[in-house]
């Protein structure tokens, strides 16, 4: 199936729906409310996944505060917590009122400008009225919000990204690169996930098997995870 363009990023890699999620799919808010209720969430780290932290905290390319940075598919909010605690201006969303609510009752960092957004990533009207509009960021963070989009919804998914960002800004992503038919939910190739990200528009500024340093992944290992910055072309 690869080459058919980036509607198809694995072969029929199916959302894997157990008995337990009676229907609901990842496409809704439901199934993610059942996994966070469930304790079915063995995605969550407790923490900022640690090549994202050791990025953002030491490499040389790494986006600099000051400016407004989504996290989407935020969870429980551990990166949109570190970002804020980077000085950045930091919206946290989730379509799930679950995991809204947990991270809603962890501390912000003292001095934080941090909020939470209970939305769906691509109700526009939802965006448009918490003052997500296009060119309204300067960054987008992105860590296993992708794998949990329906395959044929990511090149919606990554245009939305790519016109909210200003002219020149930059999308972070941690992305998990899987091929595994057991999920969660949705694999992808490194491959397929670059083309698909220069179809939106975005400018590949590095690309790589996701590092591990000192911080992790000792507790978490996890297989083909990628590391990307890609930037929005300046203005002309
Ligand atoms: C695999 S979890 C990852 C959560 C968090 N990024 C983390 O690493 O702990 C995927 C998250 O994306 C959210 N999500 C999936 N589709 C969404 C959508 N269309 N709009 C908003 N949130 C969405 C889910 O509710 C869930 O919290």
């Amino acid at each position: 199936m690869k080459g058919d363009g980036v509607n198809v990023m694995v072969a029929d890699p199916g959302p894997q729906v157990e008995d337990k999620d009676a229907g609901a799919t990842p496409a809704s808010a439901l199934f993610w409310d059942r996994r966070y209720q469930e304790g079915r969430d063995g995605w969550d780290l407790g923490q900022p996944a640690p090549p994202l932290q050791d990025f953002l905290g030491s490499h040389p390319l790494a986006p600099q505060p000051p400016g407004q940075v989504l996290v989407p598919g935020c969870g429980r909010g551990h990166e949109a917590r570190l970002l804020a605690e980077l000085g950045f201006a930091v919206v946290g969303l989730d379509f799930s009122a679950e995991a809204i609510a947990a991270a809603r009752q962890v501390a912000a960092p003292p001095g934080a400008n941090l909020r939470w957004l209970q939305a769906n990533l691509f109700d526009g009207q939802a965006l448009a009225a918490a003052g997500l509009g296009p060119a309204s960021l300067q960054g987008v963070v992105e860590h296993t919000c992708f794998c949990a989009i329906e395959p044929q919804q990511r090149p919606a998914y990554l245009h939305i990204v790519a016109e909210l960002l200003v002219p020149g800004g930059w999308l972070l992503g941690l992305f998990w690169c899987h091929g595994r038919p057991a999920g969660p939910p949705y694999g992808s190739d490194p491959g397929e996930l670059a083309g698909a990200l220069a179809e939106a528009g975005l400018l590949q500024a590095l690309w790589q098997p996701a590092p591990y340093g000192a911080t992790g992944p000792q507790q978490h290992p996890r297989d083909n995870e990628w590391l990307g910055l890609w930037h929005k072309p300046p203005s002309p």
